[in-house]
C-alpha cells in the first residue's frame, strides 16, 4: 500500500500503472497494488506522488487487548528483523476497541518483544526517533492491518534539500501538483517565487525522468533481513537507464539573495545544475525570460503581512501576468483564498487541494499570444 496526499491518488495510481504494478485499486489518501520485493524497491525509488509504502504482514478481527497481543505475537518477527535492530511501531485508528493509540502501540510492541525472547533469546531495543525497522498498526472499526513500513522516513525527503527557506512546499506535494499541471518537459519551465528551489528540482527531475528519490540513502526495507542489496542495485541501474534528454530551459527567480543561495545549493546537491539556472529577481520587474511556450508553476507568499499589502501583492501578480507573460500557463498553489480574488484574472482551472493542513488552490491562469490587449480572460 501506497500513501499519498490529498486528491493525489489518481496520480500515484498512474504512477504504480506505468511502473507495472498489479491489481493497482485507489483508496482514500492511498492506493494498493500487487508487486515482488524488486518492485517494492523499484516504488520507494521511482515514485513521485507516494509519501510511504506499506508491506502488510497480516489483517485480523481484533475484539480486546488479548486478540491483539496474540495476533502480534503469532507474527514470525525474528524472521523480519534481526534482534540488533531498533524498532518503532505507528499506530493509526478510527475504532470504539481502543481510546489510546499510544496503548496498541505499547501492547504490540510487548507482543514482538517477547515473541523475540521466546525464539531468539535477545530483544530489539524500541528507538521513537531514529529507528531502523518502523512497524504501522491501522485498526479501522473492527479490522486491524499489520504492516512494514518499507520507506522508514518520508519519501518526500529526496536526500536533495539540505537547505531549505521560509515555508518550503512539501516534494511530494510540489511533484504532484507539477503532475497534475501537464508539465511533460516539452516547454520551458519557470518558478518566479523559487524559495528552496523544489518546483525547480522536481520539474527537472520529470523532464528527464530521474527517479525521484535517486538522492536518497536509506530506506526501511535495508534493515530487514531479507534485504537483498544486488537485487537493489540492479533496480537502481535498470530506472536509470530510463532518463530521457531534456532541451529546454528550467528558470527560478526569487527577490531575497538567501533564497537564491539555497536553492541553488539544492539543485547542485540534485545534480541538476546542467538544466536549472536560479537568478536574484523581483518578479514584479522582469518580462518573460524566453521565446514561446512556457509553463510556470508556483507558490507565492500566503501573507506574512498586512492583508492590504497581501491583497496587493496578489493584485501585482496578476498584472505582471497580463502585461509581461504572453504565450504561459502560469499554475500557481496558494492557501489565501481572499487574497486569490485580487489576481483579477479568471482561472481556466481552479483545483482544491492542501499544502500540509491548510486548506489550498492550485489555480491556472492561461496568458494568451498576440497582442496583450483582451486576449487574457479578466475577472469581471
Ligand atoms: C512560499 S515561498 C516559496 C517556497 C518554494 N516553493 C520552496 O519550495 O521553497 C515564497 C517565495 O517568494 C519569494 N518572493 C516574495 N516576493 C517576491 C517577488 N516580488 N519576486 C520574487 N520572489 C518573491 C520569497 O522570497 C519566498 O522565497
Amino acid at each position: 500500500m501506497a500513501k499519498t496526499l490529498y486528491g493525489f491518488e489518481p496520480l500515484l495510481a498512474k504512477e504504480l500503472r506505468n511502473l507495472g504494478a498489479g491489481h493497482v485499486e485507489e483508496g482514500v489518501r492511498n492506493v494498493t497494488f500487487e508487486g515482488d520485493t524488486g518492485f517494492m524497491y523499484k516504488a520507494n525509488l521511482c515514485l513521485r506522488t507516494a509519501l510511504k509504502i506499506y508491506k502488510p504482514l497480516k489483517t485480523f478481527k481484533v475484539f480486546n487487548e488479548k486478540n491483539l497481543y496474540d495476533n502480534v505475537f503469532d507474527l514470525d518477527w525474528p524472521n523480519y528483523f534481526g534482534h540488533e535492530k531498533t524498532f518503532a511501531i505507528d499506530t493509526t485508528m478510527s475504532s470504539d476497541v481502543f481510546n489510546n493509540s499510544m496503548f496498541v502501540s505499547l501492547k504490540a510492541k510487548d507482543a514482538i518483544v517477547d515473541k523475540f525472547r521466546a525464539v531468539v533469546r535477545q530483544r530489539p531495543n524500541v528507538n521513537t526517533q531514529d529507528p531502523d525497522v518502523r512497524i504501522n498498526i491501522h485498526i479501522f472499526k473492527n479490522t486491524c492491518t499489520i504492516s512494514l513500513d518499507s520507506s522508514g522516513n518520508s519519501l518526500h525527503q529526496r536526500g536533495y534539500r539540505i537547505l531549505t527557506n521560509i515555508a518550503p512546499i512539501n516534494e511530494v506535494l510540489a511533484a504532484g501538483l507539477l503532475l497534475t499541471s501537464g508539465w511533460d518537459g516539452e516547454t520551458d519551465f519557470f518558478d518566479p517565487m523559487c524559495g528552496s528551489g523544489t518546483f525547480l528540482i522536481e520539474a527537472a527531475m520529470i523532464a528527464c525522468n530521474i527517479p525521484a528519490n535517486i538522492n536518497r540513502e536509506s530506506y526501511a526495507f535495508m534493515h530487514w533481513k531479507d534485504y537483498d542489496a544486488s537485487l537493489h542495485e540492479k533496480i537502481v541501474e535498470a530506472s536509470l537507464k530510463k532518463t530521457r534528454e531534456f532541451h529546454h530551459k528550467i528558470i527560478g527567480y526569487d527577490k531575497a539573495p538567501s533564497a537564491v543561495r539555497k536553492a541553488q545549493e539544492n539543485v547542485d546537491n540534485a545534480h541538476l545544475s546542467e538544466y536549472i539556472s536560479v537568478e536574484r529577481n523581483d518578479f514584479f520587474r522582469t518580462k518573460k525570460p524566453v521565446e514561446g511556450k512556457l509553463h510556470m508553476v508556483f507558490n507565492p507568499p500566503y501573507g506574512e503581512r498586512l492583508p492590504i499589502e497581501v491583497n496587493e501583492f496578489y493584485a501585482k501578480i496578476g498584472d505582471t501576468l497580463k502585461q509581461e507573460y504572453p504565450g504561459t500557463n502560469a499554475w500557481m498553489i496558494t492557501s489565501n483564498l481572499e487574497a486569490l480574488k485580487f489576481v483579477g484574472l479568471r482561472p481556466s482551472r481552479k483545483i482544491k487541494t492542501f499544502n500540509g493542513k491548510l486548506e489550498a488552490r492550485l489555480v491556472l491562469y492561461e496568458m494568451y499570444e498576440g497582442s496583450k490587449k483582451g486576449k487574457y480572460i479578466e475577472e469581471s
